[in-house]
């Protein structure tokens, strides 16, 4: 089946999982402890029911956004995922080129193996950066120059990980490398020689490319993660290392992660500029709750003083617009941008693209909402909307 024969994203969640070996797959799919993360995300989500409403012209249709001052053609963007090169050789740079020519941002992680400036040239308008704070402050204050040289306007520092977690899949595959591969890893990953083939071909482990230099001269594919994993999380990151960031980034400073009220009001008094309501996917607390539920609190608390966006668990046009409907200005996918362009590259990350659009399409000319303006809250019921049922007496 071809990326372009993908009806949905589990399609091309389906083909992604035939595609990579299953020490790939599952650094994708899995999740901390019980892996409880994705299914609560999922499930907040769906607590929303879409209120249609109906006689309304939607003949035209406009899904763009303006944000941070640059109108975007829909209300998502492919957020920051690392160590991508694992997946697909330069599949980040395949979804820079998607976004750029859907109009979209592409938000490079700070894991990436490609570099800044190589993404800077292929989507330079529409290309974010996310930072990790590294014990090393010095890398971090480099990585935000050359991120600002590369033209980068927005930057996206992510606070979820104050601590490496235990991911349980990840430990059953020896997915880290330190260790030597289980015969049996080895022998299911022989049963995808597309990815074998690719993975040799291009001299194995992927290199960070962004954090190459700061690594010991000639270090290998494996000497530099091992170093990014020496620096990366700072055990002590706090509010003092976003104020210095703040301090040393000129442009547009978006946290991601936030997950408290308190967070939110600390975030903004800090200078940023946006936040994204985040729980990383479900893949640091498990045990966290879904964003699109701590997202009321937050919009009280700094809505009126910042930008809000949302991720974690989109899978659907109807999860960008329940977002969009609880207040949400913009959001962003993780895993979903990950299956297109593992299992089918440019033309994978564009598949994404499309079918995502022509969901949010759908279903805002079927609730009745030509704009994204048209969609707020009341275009959400709840089980707690329920109306009485009155017992009319018989006529
Ligand atoms: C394989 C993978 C790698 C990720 N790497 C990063 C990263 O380097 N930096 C970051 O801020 N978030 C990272 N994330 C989290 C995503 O940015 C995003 O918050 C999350 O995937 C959203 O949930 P979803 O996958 O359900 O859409 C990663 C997620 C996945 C699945």
């Amino acid at each position: 089946m071809k990326v372009e024969q993908a009806v949905n994203i589990e399609d091309l969640r389906r083909m992604c999982q035939r595609r990579l070996p299953r020490i790939a797959y599952d650094y994708i799919e899995g999740s901390v402890d019980d892996e409880r993360g994705m299914v609560t995300n999922q499930a907040g989500f769906l607590r929303y029911r879409l209120l249609p409403r109906y006689l309304v012209d939607v003949g035209k249709r406009d899904q763009s956004v303006t944000l941070f001052g640059k109108t975007y053609s829909s209300p998502f963007g492919f957020g920051p995922t690392g160590t991508m090169g694992l997946f697909r050789r330069g599949s980040e740079l395949m979804l820079a080129k998607a976004a750029r020519e859907a109009n979209i941002p592409y938000v490079m992680s700070g894991a990436s193996n490609a570099s800044i400036e190589a993404a800077a040239r292929i989507a330079p308008d529409h290309l974010w950066y996310q930072l990790y704070s590294a014990s090393n402050q010095s890398i971090c204050a480099d990585l935000l120059r050359r991120a600002n040289d590369a033209g980068v306007k927005v930057l996206m520092v992510t606070v979820d990980v104050p601590v490496r977690t235990r991911r349980e899949r990840n430990i059953r595959n020896g997915f880290n490398f330190q260790h030597k591969l289980k015969p049996s890893i080895v022998a299911e990953a022989l049963m995808h020689p597309a990815w074998v083939i690719e993975y040799l071909r291009n001299g194995g482990a992927p290199m960070l490319d962004n954090w190459a230099p700061y690594a010991k001269p000639g270090a290998n594919a494996m000497e530099v993660a091992q170093f990014f994993n020496s620096e990366v999380p700072a055990p002590a990151q706090t509010w003092r290392e976003l104020e210095t960031f703040r301090k040393l980034w000129p442009g547009t400073l978006v946290v991601k992660g936030i997950m408290r009220p308190e967070d939110a009001e600390r975030a903004v008094a800090a200078g940023a500029d946006g936040i994204l309501v985040s729980n990383h996917g479900g893949r640091q607390l498990d045990r966290a709750p879904a964003p699109i539920d701590m997202f009321p609190a937050i919009d009280a608390a700094v809505g009126d003083k910042t930008t809000l966006m949302l991720d974690s668990g989109i899978r659907r046009g109807s999860d960008i617009i329940t977002s969009l409907c609880v207040g949400a200005k913009f959001t962003f996918l993780g895993r979903a941008g990950l299956y297109g362009v593992s299992a089918g590259g440019e033309a994978g990350a564009r598949r994404v693209i499309e079918i995502l659009r022509t969901e949010l399409d759908l279903n805002m000319g079927q609730m009745g909402c030509p704009t994204v303006a048209d969609l707020g809250p009341d275009c959400l019921w709840t089980e707690r909307d329920l109306a009485p049922v009155v017992r009319r007496p018989a006529v």
